[in-house]
């Protein structure tokens, strides 16, 4: 229906921050709360859609009518979203770490005038792009973000081509911004026939334009998974 553009698809939406453990005690992540890709999973859910909600440790509380899956590294948000397909679109909203660290078994210790320990970051997979370019299973629409502090399009279109996904919503994650942690945002959507700029709108309500549109863009030539 109208109202209802997604009913009989499935959606996938990644959320949160990854925690990259460094030894028992602690760990390597960033600023995301998960607002908007929450809010995303739950616009999905309220235009019909099958959602599985793919989080990383966030605070805020599950969102009604979604399927979650609870996950702390990028591996184990890969692993989740893999186990999820087939999807008829993907939505990676989620601040995946881009490196992760060979976890010490035990709580590294600080040595009395000792010098401090290096830390040797390996490269975590890229989940976007590896949905993006699979060759059984590709979503009929994925989805990424780019959160830039500078040259937000120019960075967005490099991510496009390179991740080789359909459409990519660029913020702007400067502190002055506030995106980061709080309850507006200001996007512009970057595709491939050019680049939408929205004004600043609550998260709810750009996860409520992001569903419309993606379903406008599915329509009804992609057939359901
Ligand atoms: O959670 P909030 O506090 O509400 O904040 C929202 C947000 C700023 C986190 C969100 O709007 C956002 O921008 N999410 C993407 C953050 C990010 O990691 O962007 P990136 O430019 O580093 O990555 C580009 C894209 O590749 C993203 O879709 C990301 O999910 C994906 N990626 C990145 C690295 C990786 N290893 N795997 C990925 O899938």
């Amino acid at each position: 229906s109208a109202e209802r553009p997604l009913v009989g698809r499935h959606v996938i939406v990644t959320s949160g921050p990854t925690r990259e453990p460094i030894d028992p005690a602690r760990f390597l992540s960033n600023r995301s709360s998960g607002k908007q890709g929450h809010a995303i999973a739950a616009a999905a859910a309220r235009a019909g859609a099958q959602v599985t909600l793919v989080s990383g440790p966030v605070e805020i509380a599950d969102p009604p009518g979604v399927t979650v899956r609870h996950v702390e590294t990028a591996l184990e948000m890969l692993a989740a979203v893999e186990a999820a397909l087939p999807a008829d679109i993907f939505i990676g909203a989620a601040a995946v770490a881009d490196w992760r660290i060979e976890p010490a078994p035990d709580k590294i210790k600080k040595q009395p005038g000792g010098a401090p320990p290096t830390l040797v970051l390996r490269e975590n997979p890229d989940i976007l792009a590896l949905v993006a370019r699979r060759e059984s299973e590709r979503p009929a629409l994925v989805v990424g973000f780019a959160a830039e502090t500078r040259d937000v399009i120019a960075n967005a279109q490099e991510k496009l081509a390179r991740k080789g996904c359909d459409l990519i919503v660029a913020n702007d994650v400067s502190a002055a911004s506030g995106v980061f942690g709080g309850d507006a945002n200001e996007v512009r959507l970057v595709g491939a026939d050019g680049v939408e700029s929205w004004p600043r709108l609550d998260k709810s309500e750009v996860a409520a334009r992001l569903v419309a549109r993606l379903a406008e863009r599915l329509g009804a030539t992609a057939e359901p998974v």
